[in-house]
């Protein structure tokens, strides 16, 4: 596997060839990982005034300026060195295109079925908690504005809104996702909940056995603000965080979600529920192969925008690995890092089935509530029927594996070079 080269070496291997002469792939690797600062504490672009954003990084900045520190940093931070999550950008720009011209493409469809479920576009809202720290209409605006969208959402076990109040804001296809706590009573009754309200999946994350070290969450004794509870589990007294020496909600996963959590509880899951389950937070092709077998109805290929283990690959470095194992027998999405239409692309040209969206929803949740939310979405989807366009795509299946250049295919035609 080409990633079982220490990254840096990788980069070496790479610059030293006469083969890589894209200054945007150059600009990829020259910077060293201990210089690259991370997105906490990391420069941000200026903040665009609200009419002038172009793209969805922009709303970044604005957030960063509206929010308490201790919201924003919960929102932007990651684990420890945060290297993973400047790798989740920084491997897209090293994935390059070519292109195919000549072509008609005068329409353009981007619809497709996820679960057999037709939405708009292949970009999706992935779940993050809390976003009533970001707005007070929180998970109601985000649900509104996907559903406008055309497309889905997926709600957070540890949202600020229930189930029910969730699906109360009308009509939408939404998903579910699951924390498997230790009382699985909880849980039962949680996924019955979900089920009644409409929820059409569940995404069960599985990357999350303890909470990744979240160094500004740490420092700031990150707590839930009073005023607000993890509403799907407030009449079950678990709604509330309580401070701690050091970040509340890293002590609320230790006192309640499952540390034994294995591949036949997705099994019992199936037992419980009719609902599709989607497995969030497979990076390799060993799990891919057990989620096959354990009867997972899709993969999300996900590092937890980078929040859990630091320094596991981008994301998108790991797509191919599990489209590869996956042989078609269930759809692969990806979530980390996407923040242009282009991005996209790139990960349906690598395999993808769709993608999700985090850190953009929330802070532009913070900039402008609802409008900002279908502004992201909107945002996007111009920008990857754009690449389509350029590319010479008309319609989703047209995309393919030549569409793109990865780094591993610049290594296979390397050896003779060295
Ligand atoms: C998350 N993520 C997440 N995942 C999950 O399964 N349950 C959750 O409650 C949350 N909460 C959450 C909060 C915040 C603030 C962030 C940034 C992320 C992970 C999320 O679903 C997704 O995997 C990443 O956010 C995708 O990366 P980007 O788009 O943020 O780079």
């Amino acid at each position: 596997m080409y990633y079982s080269h220490p990254h840096h070496t990788l980069h070496f291997l790479l610059a030293s060839s006469a083969l890589t002469h894209s200054p945007l792939y150059l600009q990829g690797q020259t910077q060293p990982a201990a210089s690259r600062r991370g997105a906490a504490g990391g420069s941000l672009r200026a903040p665009a005034k609200m009419g002038e954003i172009t793209n969805v990084m922009e709303y970044q900045a604005i957030a960063k300026q509206k929010l308490p520190k201790m919201a924003y940093d919960y929102y932007a931070s990651a684990a420890e060195d945060e290297w993973t999550l400047q790798e989740n950008r920084e491997a897209f720009s090293r994935i390059l295109f070519r292109p195919r011209i000549l072509i008609d493409v005068s329409r353009i469809d981007i619809t497709t079925s996820v679960l057999g479920f037709k939405i708009s576009m292949p970009i999706m809202v992935a779940p993050t908690a809390m976003q009533k720290m970001a707005h007070p209409e929180g998970e109601y605006a985000t649900a509104r504005a996907a559903s406008a969208a055309g497309t889905i959402m997926t709600l957070s076990s540890w949202a600020t809104s229930s189930v029910e109040e969730v699906a109360s804001t009308g009509p939408g296809i939404r998903f579910f996702q699951l924390y498997v706590y230790k009382d699985r009573k909880v849980v039962e009754q949680l996924v019955r909940r979900a089920e009644r309200a409409g929820f059409k999946a569940i995404a069960l994350t599985v990357d999350t056995p303890r909470l990744g070290r979240r160094e500004a969450d740490i420092k700031n004794r990150f707590v839930l603000p009073p005023h607000l509870s993890l509403k799907n589990f407030e009449g079950l007294d678990l709604g509330k965080m309580d401070q701690a020496a050091d970040s509340g909600l890293a002590s609320y996963v230790a006192g309640q979600i499952d540390r034994t959590l294995s591949w036949k509880d997705v099994k019992w899951l199936q037992t419980i529920t009719s609902l599709p389950i989607l497995v969030k937070g497979v990076i390799t092709a060993e799990d891919t192969r057990l989620a096959v077998e354990n009867g997972a109805a899709g993969i999300i290929v996900s590092n937890h925008g980078a929040r859990q283990l630091d320094y596991v690959p981008a994301t998108i470095s790991a797509l191919e690995e599990v489209v590869k194992a996956a042989r078609g027998q269930l759809p692969v999405f990806l979530d980390g890092g996407v923040r242009r239409g282009t991005d996209v692309f790139k990960a349906l040209a690598l395999g993808a089935a769709g993608i999700f969206v985090g850190r953009p929803v929330v802070f532009a949740l913070a900039a402008a509530g609802e409008a900002g939310v279908s502004n992201v979405l909107k945002m996007l989807r111009d920008e990857f029927e754009l690449t389509m366009a350029l590319s010479g795509c008309t319609r989703l299946a047209d995309i393919t594996r030549n569409h793109v250049v990865t780094e591993s295919d610049r290594l296979r035609v390397m050896p003779s070079r060295l």
